[in-house]
Formats: structure tokens, C-alpha cells, sequence
């Protein structure tokens, strides 16, 4: 047997998943792991239990498929991007809990570098726009606030890492501290368009450049596992940040193909080309992928909160007590209430970018309950949607005129709901389609790491197999779909108003 093994780091938990030749999963092991919330709005993680959730669930998958190490050619990486890791060179110990992506207490340190001006020149070498959601100034954080930290730093003692390098570098025993270009695209400490660290925003943020891993390609040598991990050495050929991966696993290699993954969060990305666009509509732009040396550019519009809304259901509201019962909950719902929930927990991302506004909910009544809830929650995933969809078709069309973008290809749990899909259908006012395996991000990484080993089909024939498993149309009326839009961007803006 020849297969790939595939870990996906992601934010709630760690998955493995081996896949064989033709890509389909032999099978999976998956592992939750701790949050840690310190502070309000401050999200960590113990980057030690990201790589004991790694080495378990590829050591449970393994053991799963009742395979040997010899079995596996490859492994490809593939994990939630921008979150921020500071190690210990000599000793391999983090000097600091990693801090999420999610995390917003450098939100005052964005603010002074935007009054400053400097999110020009962030936007011009990075793609990116200043907001703690990006590592750099995490990283700074944990170097201003861990004792020693600094002097450590400059004396070319720690190493920074997105998850994929810290990975990387515990796999290979310290062998390797690098990353790929696409997780290097989310620090914004990266020049995407000349393809290196930018020395000016290093400086400018007293980020010292020999702590940086060494940036690859995609699909590249990571070095090989320690052999103790599975019994022999397995080479580390494939690396992408989960939106990326995704991006590949939906086959979205030319430009104006869109998908769009419903996890925590929600990521929708547009392949763009060779050439990086600037947005005018506050979207970012980033690599979606760096294979055999040749840059493709996306546009990306980043939701923090889209999954995460059904898990507030089930935790916090505690209205459900299974993921999958927010869909039969919202369809029960009555439809004369029409609730707008604007679920900015941690902040808005694009195209709002206000890290500083809460949720919120608009239109009680006496008679709203959980079923009303569920149905707002569930709306609120295709509101948002559409916010990313009509700033992408802005840029897209400056760009290439009445040139059409192609129909938005979903995954990501939430993807499952057919309901939830055909609201996002709806309100879109335009196709949605979902393929038939929903392993995308894993799938992507697999096929990395698989091409690098010369094992998997070209991109051609790769994109030629995507198939779909359902294709939803818009059935509701313009005025309707309309009006309830009108609604959701009302309640945004004066959610953002309450907050300012
Ligand atoms: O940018 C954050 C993203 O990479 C996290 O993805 O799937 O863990 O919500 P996910």
C-alpha cells in the first residue's frame, strides 16, 4: 500500500487522516484539545498539546488502518493559520502559551500603528490589513511581555512558528525550522510579492529576523519524521495553511473559481492568478498556493464566527445538545419573527474589520425561543457570506470587467446543512455547490505532499474528478432576499455603532 498521511491542526481539535493514491480516506483519527481564554477576548492554546493531539492521532490512525510505517510515502501538513508559537532553540520549550488567531489583545497595538500610518505599508508589502488577527503582532506581544523574552530574542535564542513550523520543527526532532509560503502570507511579517520577510515591518515592530522560519514551497522537503515517531523516517513533503489546502482539496486552480469553508470560522477564497489585486472592498490578499516555485494569488474574506455559532448554541445558549440538531431547530422556527443575530463574539472581520464590537441580537419578541435563535444563528452564516461574495465580485469585476466568477464550491462542517446551504443559496442570489468529499483541507494537504512524491495526479487531472454531491439553487423572491439583507446590514452597523 502506498499512502499519504495528512494532519490537519485545526482550532478545537487535531485530526489525521491517511489517504490512499486516488485520494480517497482509508481513515481518520481525530483528538480535541483545551482552549484557554485568560482574558476577555484573549484565546490560547498549549502548543504542547497541539503536537501531543499530532503524534496521537497519527499514531491512532495507523493503528486504525492496521498499516505499517512502510505503507506511508508521505505526510502532508495542513493547520489553523496566523496562531503564534515562540520557542526555546536550545531547550525546544515554548516560552509562552500560543496565541490564537482568534485572540484580540494586540488591538490597541494596532490602533497606534494605524494612527501612525502604517497600515499602508502593511498593505502594500503584506496583502493584508493591520488587525490582531494576524501573528505579527502576537508575536511581538509574547516578546514584550515574557520576561527575558527580548534579550533571548536578539541574542538568536527562540524561534517563531505558525502551527505548521512548530510541527515541523517538533516532527523532525529540531531538524527543521521552516514554513510555507502560504502560512508565511498570514504573518503579516511576509512580502508577497517579492516572496520574502519584509525587513521594514520587522523592524518597525522590533521583530528580530533570525528568529524566521525559512519559507518554502508547498509542495517541498520539510525534512524527514523522527524515525522513533512511527518506526522509520518518513519524509514531510507537503505544507499549506487549512484555507489554502481547502482551496486546493475544492480544485480551485483557475482564476475566478471561489470556495468558501464553514469551520470556526468562515474563509472564502478567490483564485486570482499570477498577479496579486488589491481589494477596494477591504477583502485581503494572500497566496493560495506557491507549487513548483510559481505564485498563485487569492483574495480571501475571513469570518471569525460561522461554526462557532452553533457551538454557542450548544454551550452557551444550551438550546442544543448536538450540532446537528440547529438545522431540524431553525426549520422549526416561526417565520413571521424575523430575529438578526450579528455574532461578532470576538469583533467583525471582513469586510467590517471592528475588532472592538460584541454580538448582538435584533427583533425579540415575547414569543422568541430557541428555534427562533437556531434560525438567526444559522441566517447569520449566509449574511455574512454574502458581505464576502459582493466585495469579491466588486474587486473581481474592476478587474475583468463582466468576466462571471464562478459558482461558490462549500465544505466545512456547517456545509453539511442543506437548509443552511440553500439560505446561503438564497441569499446569495446565486448556485451553491458541495462536493462529495468534504475532506477538503485535509485533501489538499494530502495531494501536496502526494504530488511532491510523485505519486498523485497532476492538477488537471485532480480538478477534473472534483465531483459534487448537491447543487442549490436561489428559490426565494428578490424582494424578500432584499429586505432580509437590508436588515442584516442595519443591525451590523448599529451593533458596530453600540460598540464605538
Ligand atoms: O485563519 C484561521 C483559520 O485558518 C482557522 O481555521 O478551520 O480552524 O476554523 P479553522
Amino acid at each position: 500500500m502506498t499512502l499519504i498521511l495528512a494532519i490537519d491542526q485545526g482550532t478545537t481539535s487535531t485530526r489525521a487522516i491517511l489517504f490512499d493514491e486516488k485520494l480517497q480516506v482509508v481513515a481518520s483519527a481525530q483528538e480535541e484539545f483545551p482552549q484557554h481564554f485568560p482574558q476577555s477576548g484573549w484565546v490560547e492554546h498549549d502548543p504542547l498539546d497541539l503536537w501531543s493531539t499530532t503524534a496521537a492521532t497519527c499514531r491512532a490512525v495507523v493503528e486504525k488502518a492496521g498499516i505499517g510505517a512502510d505503507d506511508i510515502a508521505a505526510i502532508g501538513i495542513t493547520n489553523q493559520r496566523e496562531t503564534t508559537v515562540v520557542w526555546d532553540k536550545t531547550t525546544g520549550k515554548p516560552i509562552h502559551n500560543a496565541i490564537v488567531w482568534q485572540d484580540r489583545r494586540t488591538s490597541e497595538m494596532c490602533r497606534g500603528l494605524r494612527d501612525e500610518g502604517f497600515e499602508e505599508v502593511v498593505t502594500e508589502k503584506t496583502g493584508l490589513l493591520l488587525d490582531p488577527y494576524f501573528s505579527s503582532t502576537k508575536l511581538a506581544w509574547i516578546l514584550d511581555n515574557t520576561p527575558g523574552a527580548r534579550e533571548k530574542a536578539e541574542a538568536g535564542e527562540l524561534l517563531f512558528g505558525t502551527v505548521d513550523s512548530w510541527l515541523v520543527w517538533k516532527l523532525t526532532g529540531g531538524a527543521v525550522h521552516a514554513t510555507d509560503a502560504t502560512n508565511a502570507a498570514r504573518t503579516m511579517l511576509y512580502n508577497i510579492r517579492e516572496g520574502r520577510w519584509s525587513e521594514a515591518i520587522c523592524k518597525r515592530l522590533n521583530i528580530p529576523t533570525n528568529m524566521l522560519p525559512e519559507v518554502r514551497d508547498c509542495d517541498a522537503s520539510f525534512g524527514e519524521c523522527r524515525a522513533d515517531l512511527f518506526g522509520r523516517p518518513i519524509p514531510i513533503l507537503g505544507i499549506a495553511g487549512d484555507q489554502q489546502a481547502a482551496t486546493i482539496g475544492q480544485a480551485c486552480f483557475a482564476p475566478g473559481m471561489v470556495k468558501s469553508t464553514y469551520g470556526t470560522g468562515c474563509f472564502a477564497l478567490l483564485n486570482t492568478g499570477e498577479t496579486p489585486v488589491v481589494s477596494k472592498n477591504r477583502l485581503l490578499t494572500t497566496i493560495a498556493y506557491r507549487i513548483d516555485g510559481k505564485t498563485t494569488y487569492a483574495l480571501e474574506g475571513s469570518i471569525f464566527v460561522a461554526g462557532a455559532v452553533i457551538q454557542w448554541l450548544r454551550d452557551g445558549l444550551q438550546v442544543i445538545r448536538h450540532a446537528a440538531e440547529s438545522q431540524p431547530l431553525a426549520e422549526a422556527a416561526d417565520e413571521a419573527q424575523e430575529l438578526v443575530l450579528v455574532p461578532a463574539f470576538t469583533g467583525l472581520g471582513a469586510p467590517y474589520w471592528n475588532a472592538d464590537c460584541r454580538g448582538a441580537i435584533y427583533g425579540l419578541t415575547r414569543n422568541s425561543g430557541p428555534a427562533e435563535f437556531a434560525r438567526a444563528a444559522l441566517e447569520s452564516v449566509g449574511y455574512q457570506t454574502r458581505d464576502l461574495i459582493e466585495a469579491m465580485k466588486a474587486d473581481w469585476s474592476a478587474e475583468h470587467g463582466d468576466a462571471e466568477m464562478a459558482a461558490l464550491r462549500v465544505d466545512g462542517g456547517l456545509s453539511a446543512s442543506d437548509w443552511g446551504m440553500q439560505y446561503l443559496s438564497d441569499i446569495l442570489d446565486a448556485p451553491v455547490e458541495r462536493p462529495t468529499v468534504l475532506e477538503t483541507t485535509a485533501m489538499g494537504a494530502a495531494w501536496l505532499a502526494g504530488h511532491k512524491a510523485g505519486l498523485m495526479p497532476g492538477m488537471e487531472e485532480f480538478a477534473a474528478a472534483w465531483a459534487r454531491d448537491a447543487r442549490f439553487e436561489p428559490k426565494m423572491e428578490a424582494a424578500t432576499r432584499e429586505r432580509k439583507y437590508a436588515a442584516w446590514k442595519r443591525a451590523v452597523e448599529a451593533t458596530i455603532g453600540f460598540g464605538s
